[in-house]
C-alpha cells in the first residue's frame, strides 16, 4: 500500500516537471521529419534521464555543457548513440522562450 502511494507520487511528481519541458508542435515545424525528430528527441530525454534527478531544462546550459553533460550522462544511462544524438537535436533546438 505504501509502496503504491509512493509510486503515485513520483508518477506526479514526473509528470508536473516534464510539463514544463518545451513541448513542440507539428504548426512550428517545416516537415513532418523535422517534427517527428523533435518529438522522439523529447521523449527519450524524458524517459531515459528521469531516472536518477529531475529533467534539467534546455536553457540551464549552453550547447558546449550539454554536449559535455551528454557524454558523461551516456555513460550513466541506457542511452544509444542515436538516441544521444536526438536528445541533443531535442535540447539543442527547443526555443529558450520555453523559459518557465
Ligand atoms: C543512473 C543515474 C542517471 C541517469 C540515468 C542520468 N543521470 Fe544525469 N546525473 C546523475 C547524477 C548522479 C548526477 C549528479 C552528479 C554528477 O554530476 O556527477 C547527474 C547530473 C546531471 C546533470 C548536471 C551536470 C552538472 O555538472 O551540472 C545533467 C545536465 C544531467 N545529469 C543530464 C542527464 C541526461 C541528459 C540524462 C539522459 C541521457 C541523464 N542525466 C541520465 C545520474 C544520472
Amino acid at each position: 500500500m505504501m509502496l503504491r502511494i509512493i509510486i503515485l507520487i513520483s508518477a506526479i511528481f514526473v509528470a508536473s516537471c516534464s510539463s514544463a519541458l518545451y513541448k513542440p508542435i507539428p504548426e512550428n515545424y517545416s516537415s513532418a521529419e523535422e517534427y517527428q525528430m523533435m518529438a522522439d528527441g523529447r521523449k527519450a530525454y524524458v524517459t531515459k534521464c528521469s531516472g536518477c534527478h529531475l529533467l534539467y531544462l534546455p536553457h540551464q546550459y549552453d550547447e558546449k555543457t550539454w554536449r559535455h553533460n551528454m557524454d558523461e550522462m551516456q555513460e550513466r544511462s541506457n542511452v544509444s548513440d542515436k538516441e544521444k544524438e536526438l536528445i541533443l537535436t531535442y535540447i539543442l533546438s527547443a526555443p529558450i522562450a520555453s523559459k518557465p
